[in-house]
């Protein structure tokens, strides 16, 4: 990609960009070409003659393959409509940020267990809670972790379809998104986790995050040791901390400046979950020619591992992600990518930096501080927790309990990965076990 082309891309709506990594890289298969960046989404679907399925979803329902009700559940009705309980909270973080936190009390037929230990979950990049509930019962991990006699909690990141709410700012609003994974490692983290061990009466639980799950933990846990006393064991999935050796298409926008970047996407939220990403659920994903390119759309950022996916649950996965967040955060993985170096965003001049920080370059994470056990798992082909950054990350653990590298895996397949139950989940339960 030149940079003429990165300059075209980011002159048209942000949710076309990711259509456009789409047809710069597995556009051939759909036939997408080269003279087609530039185009709007819309007119890209006529051109296509995709819109034809546009219209099909509201009225003649009678043609189409039924959709998977599950596509327009929100987290709490993907939990009750299998039967499990699902309380809905909020937690205010010391900055006003209004988070929603789900609590599953309880399995489906294990009521009776009493003093269960709490398993908090936190999801990644551009997605929810329902991350956790949205493959079978016996595949995801909040059913499978309920019915295994645990209290389960699920937090949501600000600025995701949960958590657009705070104090006295409103989203649309610059200064609610004025912000990117240091405040989630500084404020949502520790206010979920405060709150989730107040409800169930506890001192301690077990945290599992997964990517930018993990971040907010290791910059929590490396500026505060001591809140890792709350934390009996810290599972990593796809850990995120230095993202300088990223596959993710999304390292091509490192190549332009960050006001650059503002000036096209604005201080505001990068690809919140809306209207068109629902039709395009609802519509295009029921063709099976075009399941390509739903697959694509979602994990264009992540990365994708077809073989290793549940092509059927596909609209599911997708009215439910991308879930947004702001533009600031997608800036602060495009630094770390240019640094290399796990750090504080970079308010991109010395005077500003020296305003928020009192220091010209931001301050280091520094994750050898970090006291809490911890178990890494990562995948050898994932796109954003690439080898090479989790090497860099292994020796700073000073209290490794596991690091399991799985063959073939990508980022996302640690949430809906056909096997992920067998190759993570099982073996995060048993070290629950052997660690209590
Ligand atoms: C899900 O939708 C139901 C019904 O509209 C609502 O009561 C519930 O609060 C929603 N859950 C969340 C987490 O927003
Ligand atoms: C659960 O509690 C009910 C009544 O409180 C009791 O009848 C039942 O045997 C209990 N089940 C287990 C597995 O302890
Ligand atoms: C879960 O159950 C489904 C249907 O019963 C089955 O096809 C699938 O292999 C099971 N998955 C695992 C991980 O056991
Ligand atoms: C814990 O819960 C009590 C009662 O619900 C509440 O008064 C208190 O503020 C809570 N503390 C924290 C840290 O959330
Ligand atoms: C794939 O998803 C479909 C639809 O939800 C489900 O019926 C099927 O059992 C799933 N297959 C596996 C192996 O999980
Ligand atoms: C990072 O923390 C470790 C452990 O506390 C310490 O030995 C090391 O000097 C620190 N490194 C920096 C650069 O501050």
């Amino acid at each position: 990609m030149n940079m003429h082309q990165i300059f075209s891309l980011l002159f048209v709506y942000k949710f076309y960009l990711i259509f456009l990594w789409l047809s710069e890289t597995q556009g051939k298969i759909l036939g997408f070409e080269k003279k087609h960046v530039g185009y709007k989404l819309d007119q890209l679907l006529v051109k296509k003659n995709l819109f034809k399925y546009v219209p099909v979803m509201k009225q003649e329902c009678t043609k189409c393959p039924r959709l998977d009700p599950e596509v327009n559940m929100n987290v709490t009705q993907l939990l009750t409509s299998k039967g499990y309980p699902c309380e809905d909270y909020t937690v205010e973080t010391k900055d006003g940020f209004l988070l929603s936190v789900q609590r599953v009390a309880h399995g489906l037929n294990n009521k009776n267990i009493t003093n269960r230990p709490v398993v908090f979950l936190q999801h990644g990049l551009l997605c929810t809670s329902t991350n956790w509930v949205t493959n079978l019962i016996n595949e995801s991990l909040a059913f499978i972790l309920a019915d295994e006699g645990y209290e389960v909690w699920m937090g949501n990141s600000r600025g995701n379809t949960y958590s657009r709410r705070h104090r006295t700012l409103s989203p649309d609003q610059d200064e609610f998104w004025a912000w990117s994974w240091d405040e989630m490692g500084e404020y949502d983290f520790p206010a979920m986790i405060d709150f989730a061990l107040n409800v169930s009466g506890k001192t301690s639980l077990y945290y599992v995050g997964h990517s930018q799950g993990t971040t907010q933990a290791f910059i929590q846990l490396s500026q505060n040791p001591e809140f890792g006393e709350k934390i009996k064991l810290f599972f990593a999935l796809a850990p995120v901390a230095t993202v300088g050796s990223i596959e993710s298409p999304i390292r091509y926008l490192s190549a332009l400046k960050d006001e650059t970047i503002y000036e096209v996407l604005k201080r505001r939220d990068f690809l919140p979950s809306n209207r068109i990403l629902d039709i395009l659920a609802d519509t295009v994903c029921r063709s099976k020619e075009l399941r390509f390119l739903c697959a694509n759309v979602l994990f264009l950022i992540a990365g994708y591992d077809t073989s290793n996916l549940n092509n059927s649950r596909l609209p599911v996965y997708i009215n439910h992600t991308p879930a947004g967040c702001s533009v600031q955060d997608l800036i602060h993985y495009l630094q770390g990518y240019r640094s290399g170096i796990f750090r504080k965003y970079d308010y991109g001049s010395a005077e500003q930096n020296e305003k928020y920080y009192g220091q010209p370059t931001p301050p280091q994470y520094n994750v050898s501080r970090i006291t809490a056990p911890v178990a890494l798992f990562y995948g050898a082909n994932d796109w954003l927790a690439d080898l090479k950054d989790v090497a860099l990350l292994i020796p700073k653990i000073q209290n490794l309990k596991a690091k399991i590298e799985i063959p073939q895996w990508n980022h996302l397949d640690f949430i809906w990965g056909e096997n992920a139950a067998t190759k993570v989940y099982n073996t995060v339960i048993q070290m629950i076990k052997d660690n209590p």
